[in-house]
């Protein structure tokens, strides 16, 4: 092994670190959230709004989430009465703190600054 592959292992090395951890924390929204409410129907963009107007901040609303997605019940859904009548809540995610805080990262610059430009 001379100091030619040497380099280029560690350069792949590299490459492959720095991309690997974007990607696979940049599916954790499209992953985790995306199907279910495209299967249901549920936009995600009104419940991102609907929350936002409840919650305010983006630390009281991450953290407002992570525990209402684990412990989903009527009286502390921001959906409207209607919906919670017809539907009821969702069922309790079983979900990684990592994953549910990338993915709520997410939901937070795919609404607020991306979607704003749209
Ligand atoms: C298994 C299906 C499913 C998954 C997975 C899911 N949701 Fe939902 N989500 C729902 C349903 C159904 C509702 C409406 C009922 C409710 O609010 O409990 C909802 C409601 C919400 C609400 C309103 C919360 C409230 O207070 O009622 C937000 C915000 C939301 N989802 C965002 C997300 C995000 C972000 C993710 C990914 C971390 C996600 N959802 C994953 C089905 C899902």
């Amino acid at each position: 092994m001379n100091y030619r592959s040497i380099k280029n292992i560690g350069v792949g090395m590299i490459l492959l670190w720095g991309y690997s951890i974007p990607i696979s924390a940049k599916n954790a929204f499209e992953k985790q959230c995306v199907p279910c409410h495209l299967k249901m129907d549920i936009s995600l963009r009104k419940t991102f709004m609907d929350a936002l107007l409840v919650y305010g901040g983006k630390e009281n609303m991450k953290a407002g989430l992570a525990y209402y997605f684990r412990n989903p019940r009527k009286d502390t859904s921001v959906m409207d009465e209607d919906f919670i009548r017809k539907n009821g809540v969702k069922p309790p995610m079983q979900i990684d703190n990592g994953v549910l805080n990338k993915a709520l990262d997410q939901y937070w610059q795919n609404y607020t600054v991306i979607g704003k430009l749209h």
